[in-house]
């Protein structure tokens, strides 16, 4: 499958300091850039394989400047050890790079008007694996229509990359430590990193 956000032909790729600059002063949505504190670009780690793409912004992250620094972020991190992984191994993104007010859903608007940022990450990145990490970061990859339940539990081909498609760790958190969301977010994470083993594997 191609999908719309990897598709970069005739993009310029910019250093990730570049793109950081850029980012940062970004005017594109006027609701959001009166309500931010700051903009969180995220963290391109540079021997990472992997990138993990969330929605948005919260509160702590809007303050500190950094992605999944929250609860949110918490729980992430004890999954990904879990998975065998440790976040500084880890590039992280979001599909919007301001904080939308009172945490909303990103509207279609603001989604389309962030799009060419995250598309300039991910051909700077360059992952051998990508996770999708919710709905909204799901939708970006696969569309508005497409349904995480029916998704995830496998890897996909999206234009060259392996893209794993998982539920938020937010809905981990809302279901508590035995819901479903939550031990499916960590068989995720385990079969990102067993395809990242085995791309090495392959190499
Ligand atoms: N939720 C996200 O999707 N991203 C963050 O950076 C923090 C919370």
């Amino acid at each position: 499958m191609t999908a719309p956000g990897l598709q970069t032909p005739g993009v310029h790729t910019p250093s990730w300091p570049e793109l950081a600059t850029a980012i940062s002063s970004c005017t594109r949505c006027p609701e959001l850039v009166a309500t931010r504190q700051r903009v969180v670009v995220g963290q391109l780690r540079q021997q990472s394989r992997l990138l993990l793409v969330g929605e948005a912004p919260g509160a702590q992250e809007d303050e500190v400047g950094e992605p999944f620094v929250g609860r949110g972020g918490q729980l992430l991190d004890e999954l990904l050890e879990g998975a065998g992984l440790h976040r500084s191994q880890v590039s992280v993104a979001n599909v919007l790079k301001c904080r939308p007010p009172a945490n909303r859903t990103p509207k279609p608007a603001e989604v389309a008007n962030c799009r060419s940022w995250l598309t300039q990450q991910l051909a700077l990145a360059d992952p051998a694996v990508v996770v999708a990490l919710g709905a909204t970061a799901t939708g970006w990859f696969f569309g508005r229509g497409s349904r995480l339940t029916e998704l995830r539990g496998r890897p996909h081909d999206v234009d060259g990359r392996v893209l794993v498609a998982t539920y938020h760790p937010s809905a981990a958190l809302r279901f508590g430590p035995k819901g479903e969301p939550r031990r499916l977010l960590q068989a995720d994470l385990e079969l990102a990193a067993a395809l990242l083993a085995q791309g090495r594997a392959d190499a």
